[in-house]
């Protein structure tokens, strides 16, 4: 039968009979999955795994800061690339969702191919897709098909020339976080919320501003600590803040305010393709609420989000 500790030693084995003496590049996205497959190469190969870990700007607050520490204690061989400018830049004046993830995917390609020039001898790109990565891509309904192909590099393996390594293939989620337990990685890591790829560009309705993106990450700070204080975060599949492009009345004392709306999102689910709204206490959500309000300039009103996937999704974008 499946234990992680015999998977990985398989792995392990067979990682490094199909690799042999070359060079492998990884681009790191903070979640758990090119995090998993990370080690894994990271035990077959050592340090002829090269890992990226890209800033688009679109991370959470402190995310890549936290994330690339992080990466550095399990010993990976990671360079941080700052390409934030270079994301903001493709998003400018852009408002459609699909035109958004385009603009996303292509700026991640370029950038990525651009740094992976400086390093020789690369043969490998290897990928952390999963085996929900693999069903969706191949399910006929529309954004689907994009949604992974982005976040795990699309286009770039046959762009760079590479093989492809995709370690994590045959496992569901639960068994990636097993595995990611069993090579001894913190559990801050394996127990992350998934995260999509184009990250608070399609948490922000409406054009990307660094201003907005801003805004958001602090409201969505909140939110995620609060679910760590209370103990709430693990009990959900993932949470999310977004920022919706209408701005309301409020009061602050004697003046009357104008200001935007967030909306707070939190799912139950198994695969992420089926999702009940998470019936979070009162008693948190209104704390949420009043710390947001309260802390965060610009932002007035406080919303929960109380729809089901489908025929809601669990992005508004
Ligand atoms: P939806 O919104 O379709 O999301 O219910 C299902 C899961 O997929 C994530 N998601 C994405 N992930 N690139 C990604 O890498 C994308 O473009 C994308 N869109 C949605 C979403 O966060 C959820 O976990």
């Amino acid at each position: 039968s499946w234990t992680p500790a015999h998977f990985v030693e398989e792995t392990v084995a067979s990682l490094r009979e199909q690799v042999g003496e070359d060079r492998v590049l990884l681009g790191l996205s903070g979640g758990v999955d090119s995090s998993v497959a990370a080690m894994l190469l990271h035990q077959a190969i050592g340090d002829r795994l090269f890992c990226f870990f890209i800033d688009n700007g679109l991370l959470r607050h402190n995310e890549f800061n936290e994330v690339l520490v992080s990466y550095a204690g399990m010993g990976l061989n990671v360079t941080g690339i700052d390409a934030r400018q270079e994301f903001y830049s493709a998003l400018a004046g852009l408002t459609d969702p699909e035109a958004k993830r385009k603009a996303i995917g292509k700026t991640f390609i370029d950038v990525f191919d651009r740094e992976a020039r400086q390093l020789t001898n690369i043969k490998y790109l290897a990928q952390g897709t999963i085996y929900p990565d693999v069903i969706e891509s191949v399910s006929v309904h529309g954004p689907s098909v994009t949604i992974k192909s982005h976040h795990n590099v699309g286009g770039l393996p046959a762009k760079m020339g590479l093989k492809i390594v995709e370690p994590l293939r045959f496992l569901f989620k639960d068994e990636v976080r097993r595995v990611g337990t069993e090579l001894g990685m913190p559990d801050r890591l394996i127990k992350r919320h998934p995260f999509p790829g184009p990250g608070l560009a399609i948490r922000i309705l409406g054009d990307i501003t660094p201003e907005k993106v801003a805004l958001l990450q602090k409201a969505d700070a909140i939110y995620i600590d609060k679910l760590r204080e209370a103990g709430l975060y693990d009990q959900v599949w993932q949470a999310g803040t977004i920022l919706l492009p209408v701005q309301s009345v409020g009061v602050m004392g004697d003046e009357r305010t104008y200001e935007q709306a967030v909306a707070l999102r939190a799912v139950t689910s198994t695969d992420g393709m089926t999702a009940e709204w998470s019936h979070l206490p009162y008693d948190f959500l209104a704390s949420v609420s009043s710390s947001i309000i309260n802390n965060v300039k610009g932002i007035n009103r406080v919303v929960y989000d109380i729809s089901t996937k489908p025929p809601a999704t669990i992005e508004w974008e």
